[in-house]
This record gives structure tokens, C-alpha cells and sequence, in this order.
């Protein structure tokens, strides 16, 4: 089996899904739900004995050295993380320990549990770390995009603790020999989206009837992946990748964010209009600017495309619609995830950038 962490996340639920759906490879899914963590992500294997659920820190070191003892996994793939930018300039705190502390002690368990594998196992061994492309900071408009060597330059709490935890991952193949690879990719979206993050909080808040909250001037850039295109990209790694390399990882899909809320307001307005005729785009909202603002992110995947035949399945366009489409599908998962926490965050956010 394999052992994933953060599965119950936005990416982890989507990459377990599609693994589940692909093979019978058992999936151990360690998870401490988070407010991120959503269990009804994950309620179509319910019943399924290929999925082990375990509720469960990824910094509690007794636990992930009974897990891996008793599981026994062929390779560790660590999705868990704090993973709002906004979150992480309220409270940096939860950022250190569970991508910093968290990823370190992991590791630590995953380097013992390496180590007392015979040389065949040893051999076969794999820990992927999923990072993103944000440890590279920001780009000026003309620069290249981010390729494998560039300098890591994290600019906000967040990314400086992804930094770190890339540095760990790399620090424990140099000094102990641990089989790592590591991707790094670009803004995600997709179904099981958290709506902290622009898409889904676009399409959730248009269709409440309120604000469109966009900062500052709404022209930084952002690279955009369909979900199930990063998690085939993880798998093609995890089969593939060389041992100690970086994989970037992204779809050649750059967008100032005023053109991604944009398009969503017209696909809501084809798919579900409002009852007065109006465009969705007549609530779209300027609001103050997030401290330490990214410019723009942008990834050079040209790496995974050469080396490991990877390409996304999905254009930004196909993608979008599909998400668009699963938002108006789904109404119900997203008033569950909409809880006391999410409303005071809500709260906490925005009430200061009107
Ligand atoms: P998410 O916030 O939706 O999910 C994170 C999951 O990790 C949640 O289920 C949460 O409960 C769990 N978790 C948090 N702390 C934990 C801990 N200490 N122990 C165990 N589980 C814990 O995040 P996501 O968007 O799915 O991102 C997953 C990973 O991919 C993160 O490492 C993130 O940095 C990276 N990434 C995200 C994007 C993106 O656009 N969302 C892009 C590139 C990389
Ligand atoms: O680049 C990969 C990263 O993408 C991941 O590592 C992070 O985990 C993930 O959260 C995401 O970070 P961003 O900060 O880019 O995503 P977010 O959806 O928060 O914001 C996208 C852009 O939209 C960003 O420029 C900020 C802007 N934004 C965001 C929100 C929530 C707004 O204009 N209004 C908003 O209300």
C-alpha cells in the first residue's frame, strides 16, 4: 500500500479518488482534519477496505512509527500542510508546525521505518513531498517562467514554511540517503476546492448574491492546473521520477486573477443566471490588497513533459467549465463545509479589506 497524508484535503481527497478509481493499491490516508479536512470527501469509499482512514498529526511521531510498523507502505506521499496564504499572515503558527515541525518529524519516522526495510524494499522506496510553486517568489512580468533551479525566494509565512520543508525533504536524501522526489506546482482548482481559496469563494459567493472580493488591482498573475491534471503528474513522479529531482509542475496557464473571476461570472451567467438578467460581474468587488502581494507565479514544465511524458488532460477551459458545472452540482458539500470556523474566517478576512 501507500500512505498519504493530508487525504482528506483538496488535492489529497482528489489524488486518493483517482488512485482508488486506477488501481487496487491500498491507500492508508492520514489526515488530522484540519478545518481544511473534509471526511465527505472521501464518502464514496465508504466501506471500501482499499481506503484506512486514521485521524492523525503528521507531527505525531509515536503514531506515524505504529502506522508505518504496522502498515508497512511502499511509499509515503505528504500532501498535509496549512496551505492558505491569507491564514498564514493572520497565523504563522500552525504554518512552522505542521509543514516545518510536522514535515521534519515525518520524516524522521519514514527515515527509520527506511531503514529496517530489506535492500529490495529499501531499493523500491519512495517519499514524495508535494511543494508548490510559491517557494520561488514572485516574477517580475517579463522574466522566464520558474524552472527546477531557481532560487527559492518565499515571500509570505506560508511559502517561506513549504521553503523550509523542500529544504528538509532535500537535506534528508543528501545526509541519510532517503529516496525523496519532490513536485513543486502551480494554483490548483477543481472540485472539493476549500472556498477560502479565489475560484470556489467566487463561485459560492456569486451565487449567495454577494461581494466578489478581489484585491488590490486584480492584475496579479497566476498559473492555473486542473486538480486531477496535478495528481496525474504525481503518480507519473511517484512511478517514474529520478530520485533526488525536483518536477515542477504546471499548465502553461497563466491569468491575471480579474480575467479568472471574470470568466467564472460568465459561465455562471450561461449556466445558472440571476433571476434579474444582471451579469454576475456587477458584484464584483475591489477590496484592500494582501500584504506581500506575489505578483506573478509561473511554471516551466517542460521538465516532466521531457523527461516523463507528462501533459495535463485538461485547457483552462475545459477545466473550469467542469469545476463551474461541479459547484452548481454540489450545493450541498459546499453549505456543509461552510461552518462556524469558515464563517468566522469570512469574517476575520474581509471585514477589514471593505
Ligand atoms: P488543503 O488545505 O485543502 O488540505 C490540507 C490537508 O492536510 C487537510 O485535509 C488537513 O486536514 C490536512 N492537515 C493539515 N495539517 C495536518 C497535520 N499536521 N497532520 C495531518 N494532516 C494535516 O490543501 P491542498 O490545497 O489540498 O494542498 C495539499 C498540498 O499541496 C499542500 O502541501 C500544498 O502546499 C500543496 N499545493 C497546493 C496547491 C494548491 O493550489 N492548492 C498548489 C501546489 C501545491
Ligand atoms: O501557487 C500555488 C498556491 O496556490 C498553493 O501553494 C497554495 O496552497 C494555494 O492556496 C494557492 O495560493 P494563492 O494565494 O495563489 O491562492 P488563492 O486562491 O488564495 O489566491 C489566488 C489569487 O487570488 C491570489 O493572487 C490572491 C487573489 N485573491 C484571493 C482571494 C481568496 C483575491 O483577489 N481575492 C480573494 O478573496
Amino acid at each position: 500500500m501507500i500512505l498519504v497524508t493530508g487525504g482528506a484535503g483538496f488535492i489529497g481527497s482528489n489524488f486518493v479518488l483517482d488512485w482508488l478509481a486506477r488501481t487496487d493499491e491500498a491507500v492508508l490516508n492520514l489526515d488530522k482534519l484540519t478545518y481544511a479536512g473534509n471526511l465527505e470527501n472521501l464518502a464514496s469509499l465508504q466501506g471500501d477496505a482499499r481506503h484506512v482512514f486514521v485521524q492523525g498529526d503528521i507531527g505525531d511521531s509515536t503514531l506515524l512509527d505504529s502506522l508505518l510498523t504496522q502498515h508497512r507502505p511502499r511509499a509515503v506521499l505528504n500532501f498535509a500542510a496549512e496551505s492558505h496564504v491569507d491564514r498564514s499572515i493572520h497565523g504563522p503558527e500552525d504554518f512552522i508546525q505542521t509543514n516545518v515541525v510536522g514535515t521534519m518529524r515525518l520524516l524522521q519516522s519514514v527515515r527509520a521505518y527506511w531503514q529496517s526495510l530489506d535492500e529490495k524494499q529499501r531499493t523500491a522506496f519512495r517519499f514524495l513531498h508535494v511543494s508548490t510553486d510559491e517557494v520561488y517568489g514572485s516574477l517580475s512580468p517579463t522574466a522566464p517562467a520558474f524552472t527546477e533551479n531557481n532560487k527559492l525566494e518565499p515571500n509570505s509565512p506560508y511559502s517561506a514554511s513549504k521553503a523550509a520543508s523542500d529544504h528538509l525533504v532535500r537535506a534528508w536524501l543528501h545526509t541519510y540517503g532517503l529516496p525523496v522526489l519532490t513536485t513543486n506546482c502551480s494554483n490548483n482548482y477543481g472540485p472539493l476546492h476549500f472556498p477560502e481559496k479565489l475560484i470556489p469563494l467566487i463561485i459560492v459567493n456569486a451565487l449567495a448574491g454577494k461581494p466578489l472580493p478581489v484585491y488590490g488591482d486584480g492584475l496579479q498573475i497566476r498559473d492555473w492546473l486542473y486538480v486531477k491534471d496535478h495528481c496525474s503528474a504525481i503518480r507519473r513522479v511517484l512511478e517514474a521520477g529520478r530520485v533526488g529531482e525536483i518536477y515542477n509542475v504546471g499548465g502553461w496557464n497563466e491569468k491575471p486573477n480579474i480575467d479568472i473571476v471574470n470568466t467564472v461570472c460568465t459561465l455562471l451567467d450561461e449556466l445558472r443566471p440571476r433571476g434579474d438578467g444582471a451579469s454576475y460581474k456587477t458584484q464584483i468587488s475591489y477590496v484592500q490588497d494582501r500584504p506581500g502581494h506575489d505578483r506573478r507565479y509561473a511554471i516551466d514544465a517542460s521538465k516532466i513533459e521531457r523527461e516523463l511524458g507528462w501533459r495535463p488532460a485538461e485547457t483552462f477551459e475545459s477545466g473550469i467549465r467542469k469545476t463551474v458545472q461541479w459547484y452548481l452540482e454540489n450545493q450541498a458539500w459546499v453549505t456543509h463545509v461552510q461552518s462556524g470556523a469558515y464563517r468566522d474566517w469570512v469574517q476575520t478576512n474581509y471585514a477589514r479589506r471593505s
